[in-house]
């Protein structure tokens, strides 16, 4: 862990701050001279790259509680936790389920966040903010997202439940459904992607809503608001138009 001394208003800790979205969001966050930032990694080496402009790096490994509770245990105050960090993998053959598979997305994607907050949440201010970043993927089911749509769904419960009991302590939660952003993580799909935006335009779209202490965000619009459309239709429409998709 590095550790900088630097003049600042805000301390904001980001995991998944190597890549993507979370690298984009450090980008911004970090050339402003107003927030101190935390990033979270796995990736020694490319969290090394990180620590010229971060207030501090943490290494850890979502699925080992015991380096999350040691590289988050120095950490003082903190305003805004942004909970980015997940990993998407595919049941490419729901038949023959893949149980390892839906194990560690959960774990990755929702058990880890029991661990983060417990760790992280006692040191945000009064006032502070939260932020998780799930995925529209929740708005509608899709075929093979089984693992990672449970994962998603299962944080959003926790962003929107979580909401109400920290009424009490002023912080703020916002839920974030992205569509489809072009990150490495959507660089492995073998599927179009309509709509696809570049990580740089959805960390703004985060950048903005955190600062207006959204309690909920969701872009871009012109797939969001259609899944959300489809989602009031009967399930029996959505389903003939994927086992159309599926037969073309
Ligand atoms: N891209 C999209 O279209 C999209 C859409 C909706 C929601 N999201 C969500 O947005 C978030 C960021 O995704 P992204 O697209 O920016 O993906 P990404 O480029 O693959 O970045 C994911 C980040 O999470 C970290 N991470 C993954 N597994 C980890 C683990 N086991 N322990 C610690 N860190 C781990 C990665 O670390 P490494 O650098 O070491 O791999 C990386 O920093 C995810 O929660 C994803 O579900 C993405």
């Amino acid at each position: 862990m590095t550790v900088k001394t630097v003049i600042s208003s805000k301390t904001i800790l980001i995991t998944g701050a190597t890549s993507g979205i979370g690298l984009a969001l450090f980008n911004h966050y970090s050339t402003q001279g107003y927030y101190k930032v935390i990033a979270c990694g796995r990736d020694a080496k490319k969290l090394a790259l990180l620590s010229n402009r971060a207030y501090k790096t943490c290494l850890f490994d979502l699925n080992d509680a015991d380096d999350i509770k040691q590289q988050l245990a120095d950490i003082d105050d903190i305003d805004i936790v942004i909970l980015n960090a997940g990993d998407c993998r595919y049941i490419d053959d729901a038949k023959h389920f893949d149980g390892q598979l839906f194990s560690d997305i959960i774990s990755t994607n929702l058990s880890s966040l029991g661990w983060l907050l417990q760790y992280t949440l006692p040191k945000i201010k009064k006032g502070g903010q939260l932020v998780f970043v799930s995925s529209s993927a929740t708005i509608l089911p899709f075929p093979r997202s089984e693992a990672y749509g449970a994962s998603k769904a299962g944080m959003d419960y926790l962003a929107n439940s979580l909401r109400l009991d920290l009424l009490k302590e002023n912080i703020d939660v916002t839920l974030v459904h992205p569509g489809f952003v072009k990150t490495p993580l959507t660089d492995k799909n073998d599927f179009t992607m309509p709509f696809l935006i570049t990580s740089d335009e959805a960390a703004k779209r985060i950048i903005s809503g955190v600062e207006k202490r959204k309690k909920y965000l969701h872009f871009p619009k012109r797939l969001t608001l259609l899944l959300k459309f489809f989602s009031l239709l009967p399930s029996s429409l959505w389903q003939a138009i994927i086992a159309k998709r599926d037969k073309t």
